[in-house]
């Protein structure tokens, strides 16, 4: 038997034939553009996230028996619009995640209704990148398109849609919407009045592993699929790839080093932290979970290595290789990794990132090792909100492109105080779709079961007490630099 793994992402959708033993057996990816018609904005157009799949799984489907595929899960970027017709016809490009248009919005969200009414109606505040902001920005400045909603979909939504005909949507993809009240897990009547949404624009809701439809005949057909394919609801992207990495039950802990950075904690209850720090999202395992995304985490190093440094990524290790043992945590250096403002958990749009404490002995490699630990400070920084509310984190998965980096896994390690696990596969929100459709189709009982046959730790980074102790005290410094910056980075916006 065979399950089909869909990471639908912002640059490219992958897709994971996956058998039943966990492995994966091929892999297939199809690119698309981003337009980005005016600054600040980011858009796609829907068709092509269906072109891709029409595309991309015959050919992930070559080679092997297709009558062999039981299911399909989606694991999707997050937050992004996509408004249909009455006639199930997308009305405009969908308004993505990383789209920053509706700073008016957000602000009349977060300061006229008021950060603790909408926490209070959601468990979060708004963001310019959640849909409930995108929908008031549409009402606002596109009247007509607005006049026609019928449907609001999140992006993975309409590639079920596509598949199954149905709208349907899960817990922890509608939780990015600034609609669902994701403590008691249904829509919010009081924040579909304040955007104006009416209650039949939205999807049902389902947990992700649920059963939403069978593959239309005549889209099963056009994938090379049989037409009993079942489809779960899936999951958002993070939420997915937690699932993959095992990150399900209470406390465990998945920090992704990718381009941005996130911190994923899984917790049994639903909680909030008292400044809205953190998101507050329910899981795809049944639960809800506490996430820190940090809008730039590997995309740091590689500005700083490729576009200042100009070394490609195979030097990376070469110029690490001068930070010895001896110098963690002793750098003077310390670099504030905001590059693109940041999100979690200080929410400031201005921030920017700040070399400090250069002296005529700094070398490159101290500033190299600045913006490794900068990193490592700033997920420290959501993990300390978490703690805040009394949850305990005592490991954590490690995983996306910057794990490959032995160093910043030491680093890490070292300043959160905790082992760090890495996994034998690692296929991000694609894999945890698979895993979704396991339990879909009745091949495990539950998502946990699932983790626990299927996902497998292949090493640990221990944390060295003396190394804690000293990156403690360099994050107490730390923790200083921004509070210290925060009017100037204002200033300097203005
Ligand atoms: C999460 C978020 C991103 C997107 C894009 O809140 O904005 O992780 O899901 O992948």
């Amino acid at each position: 038997m065979f399950y089909i793994g869909v990471d639908l992402g912002t640059s490219a959708c992958k897709f994971l034939l996956v058998n039943e033993a966990g492995e994966v057996c091929h892999q297939v990816t199809r690119e698309y553009p981003l337009s980005m018609p005016h600054t600040g904005w980011s858009e796609q157009d829907p068709a092509l996230w269906w072109k891709a799949c029409l595309d991309g799984i015959p050919a992930l489907l070559q080679g092997f028996d297709a009558a062999q595929v039981q299911g399909i899960g989606i694991g999707g970027q997050m937050h992004g619009l996509v408004a249909l017709d009455a006639a199930g016809e997308v009305l405009r490009p969908a308004i993505l995640w990383n789209d920053g248009r509706t700073a008016k919005e957000t602000d009349y969200l977060n300061n006229v209704i008021g950060r603790e009414t909408l926490s209070r109606y959601t468990g979060n505040i708004a963001f310019a990148g959640f849909t409930a902001p995108k929908i008031l920005w549409m009402k606002e400045h596109e009247p007509a398109l607005f006049a026609r909603i019928a449907k609001i979909l999140l992006p993975k939504d309409y590639l079920v849609y596509r598949m199954t005909g149905r709208f349907a949507t899960d817990y922890s993809d509608a939780s990015g919407m600034l609609l669902l009240d994701v403590e008691h897990k249904c829509w919010s009547k009081e924040m579909c009045e304040i955007c104006s949404v009416q209650p039949e624009w939205l999807a049902t809701l389902y947990e992700s592993w649920q059963f939403v439809g069978c593959l239309q005949p005549e889209v099963a057909a056009a994938l090379g699929l049989p037409a009993g394919v079942r489809v779960c609801a899936g999951a958002g992207d993070n939420a997915a790839a937690a699932i993959g990495t095992g990150t399900v039950g209470d406390g465990r802990c998945n920090i992704s080093l990718g381009t941005s950075g996130t911190i994923f904690i899984s917790r049994d209850r639903f909680g909030v932290d008292a400044t809205n720090g953190l998101h507050a999202f329910a899981h795809a395992d049944g639960g809800w979970h506490l996430m820190g995304c940090m809008l730039s985490a590997a995309s740091c190093n590689k500005w700083w290595m490729d576009d200042i440094l100009k070394v490609t990524a195979k030097d990376y290790p070469a110029e690490q290789a001068p930070i010895t043992e001896d110098k963690l945590g002793r750098n003077p250096v310390f670099f504030l990794p905001y590059l693109m403002g940041e999100r979690s958990p200080i929410n400031d749009t201005d921030a920017r990132g700040t070399l400090i404490g250069l002296s005529m002995n700094t070398t490159r490699a101290d500033i190299t090792q600045a913006v490794l630990e900068g990193v490592a400070f700033a997920i420290r920084d959501s993990f300390e909100v978490a703690r805040s509310i009394g949850v305990t984190i005592p490991r954590s998965n490690l995983c996306g492109g910057g794990a490959k980096s032995a160093l910043w896994g030491t680093i890490l390690a070292n300043v959160l105080g905790i082992p760090l696990d890495i996994l034998v596969t690692e296929q991000g929100p694609g894999y945890g779709g698979a895993l979704l459709a396991m339990v879909c189709c009745g091949r495990f009982a539950t998502v946990r079961e699932a983790t626990d046959a299927l996902v497998h730790v292949s090493r640990t980074i221990q944390p060295d007490p003396a190394l804690t102790a000293r990156y403690e005290e360099r994050y107490r410094k730390f923790k200083q630099i921004y509070p210290t910056c925060k009017a100037l980075f204002k200033e300097l916006a203005d």
